[in-house]
């Protein structure tokens, strides 16, 4: 496989709207991005990927866009996003926006056309069919938003339909006008010089609603080559497809170079797997060590040559991991810096959610008029008809929400974080005292510097971006530790993901030869055959 600068490559997201305030109007904006570079610089991230900061009225937070040639006016303007382009390029670090083509907005022109009659010209740029014979929706098929996936339009007397929110209508792919609008409008950011894109829920594209086929669809892949080769094919980008329902096999599909589709995708098996199986997040199970350790073997060794794996705990959709497989309270330096040291080591592209660098943690607001996410209202509504009960709902909020990633980034211990100098239009987690950027920076010790560290160590060693992958300790239920290995390096990695001391002893194999230590997150004199793990205890040898 030809080495790509995207695979010893490590990502940063910002989701905007809870990054830096630079105007004081309680939201983050693109200057605030600006005016943190040099911060991210320090870290030693070479990406950025940028949640939606097209025009939209925000019912989703951006990922329902009305025009995705302009800047929303709360995030700034067409030339602070150059600026952004600009000065990120001067520190090399590249920006890859979110492309969300899915879906738009119901405020779309195109969407505001398509329902004036059922022969307007856009009418077909999105998905109309006609009641059943009841009257009733067109099919079963739910949004994922909650509630069904279609809505009855009066005027016109047809149902559209839409995967996620109502206000979120589903573009329809069959139309080549709607392909080639979407091909022209990705030019025209990558004209304008960006590094790629991150591909929003890109495995629905080629739905077959009448089929009841929604994600994987039968076109997908073919839709994918046609979109590279009239896109981003012959230049040097990074793409990054969000699929929830990827297996490696998929994965492949998408990210085998020979194939000209993606650069890699996002899978979910390791999130989903403490889901429950019919009321997915908002039933959580307890995590399950032994089943993480299958699923993100798997990829590791499934997906090699043939394909690329991104790497991540995090996103703006996920809860915090210090909190979901942490601790968020005695532990929490400890386990973020073993969670991130177990990620980190990996093969694949890492990405780093805004403020896991510094170990934020999941949020507790009493009240649900706190929150603010669609996601959460819908399916509180929705779930409490499914008999949960009010707590069984607060309860699932605050361990799963997607609200806990929204919640301003915590710059320092002044009041909301340093994150606005106005009312937030998310309340700030209130550890920011503590918690906080200006903290980490002051201390040698703390997660920033780990991560800065890890980031580091990517770049010195290739073992971590290209070596083979191999488990070991397999079955031991507290223990992931692993090996990777190329011709010149081995490199042992060792993480307890318990509170508990572990005891565990290396064959002499991995004992006898010269070894260097490369990171860890307690105190190590040296490394024994038999090994006693303090809680949440991560490190790493060369050997
Ligand atoms: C996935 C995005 O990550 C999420 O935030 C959004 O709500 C849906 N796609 C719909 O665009």
């Amino acid at each position: 496989m030809q080495k790509k600068w995207w695979q010893s490559s490590v990502v940063y997201q910002i989701y905007p709207r809870s990054f830096n305030d630079s105007n004081s109007d309680g939201i983050g904006d693109i200057v605030g991005i600006v005016q943190k570079l040099d911060y991210l610089k320090e870290l030693g991230i070479d990406v950025i990927w940028l949640s939606p900061v097209y025009s939209s009225p925000m019912c989703d937070n951006g990922y329902d866009i009305s025009d995705y040639r302009n800047i929303a006016p709360e995030f700034g303007t067409m030339e602070d996003m150059d600026l952004l382009i600009d000065e990120a390029k001067k520190r090399k670090i590249r920006i890859i926006m979110d492309l969300v083509v899915n879906h738009t907005s119901d405020e779309h022109p195109w969407f505001i056309e398509a329902k004036k009659s059922k022969n307007n010209p856009y009418r077909d740029y999105y998905i109309w069919r006609e009641p059943n014979e009841d009257g009733n929706v067109p099919s079963d098929i739910s949004s994922i938003f909650g509630g069904p996936a279609w809505t009855f339009d009066k005027a016109t007397h047809q149902y559209f339909f839409h995967l996620f929110a109502s206000s979120q209508p589903d573009l329809n792919w069959k139309n080549k006008k709607v392909q080639e609008e979407i091909y022209n409008m990705m030019n025209f950011w990558l004209d304008k010089g960006i590094g790629g894109f991150r591909m929003d829920v890109i495995d629905l594209i080629a739905k077959e609603v009448d089929k009841n086929i929604i994600d994987n669809g039968p076109n997908l892949h073919k839709l994918l080559k046609e979109m590279n080769l009239a896109t981003f094919g012959d230049r040097d980008v990074l793409t990054v497809g969000e699929t929830w329902g990827a297996t490696p096999e998929i994965a492949k599909l998408y990210s085998d170079p020979k194939r000209n589709e993606l650069s890699m995708i996002f899978q979910f098996e390791h999130i989903t797997l403490d889901w429950d199986e019919v009321y997915g997040k908002w039933k959580p199970k307890s995590p399950n060590l032994l089943e993480l350790k299958k699923v993100l073997s798997k990829w590791q060794t499934k997906l090699t040559n043939d394909g690329w794996n991104s790497l991540f705990w995090n996103n703006h959709d996920l809860p915090r991991i210090v909190s979901k497989k942490g601790d968020e309270g005695k532990y929490r330096v400890e386990s973020a810096k073993m969670l991130a040291t177990l990620l980190h080591f990996l093969k694949g592209t890492p990405y780093i959610y805004q403020g896991e660098e510094i170990g934020m943690t999941n949020v507790k607001f009493d009240n649900l008029d706190d929150y603010d996410d669609i996601e959460t209202y819908n399916f509180y509504k929705e779930n409490l008809k499914n008999g949960f009960s009010h707590d069984d709902m607060m309860k699932a909020i605050w361990e799963n929400g997607r609200d806990n990633a929204r919640t301003p980034m915590q710059w320092n211990n002044t009041e909301n974080a340093g994150f606005t100098t106005n009312k937030p239009w998310l309340k700030v987690n209130s550890n920011y005292k503590s918690i906080n950027v200006k903290e980490a920076l002051a201390d040698n010790n703390s997660i920033f510097y780990h991560y800065k560290k890890l980031i580091k160590l990517r770049k010195d060693l290739d073992v971590i971006v290209y070596g083979d992958f191999k488990l070991i300790f397999e079955n031991h239920p507290s223990v992931f530790a692993y090996i990777r290995s190329n011709n010149h390096n081995k490199i042992l990695v060792i993480c307890n993901a318990t509170p508990n001391a572990v005891t565990i002893e290396l064959p002499k194999s991995l004992t006898k030869s010269k070894h260097q230590l490369l990171i860890s997150n307690y105190e190590i004199d040296s490394l024994n055959g038999l090994l006693t793990l303090r809680p949440y205890e991560a490190f790493a040898y060369n050997l």
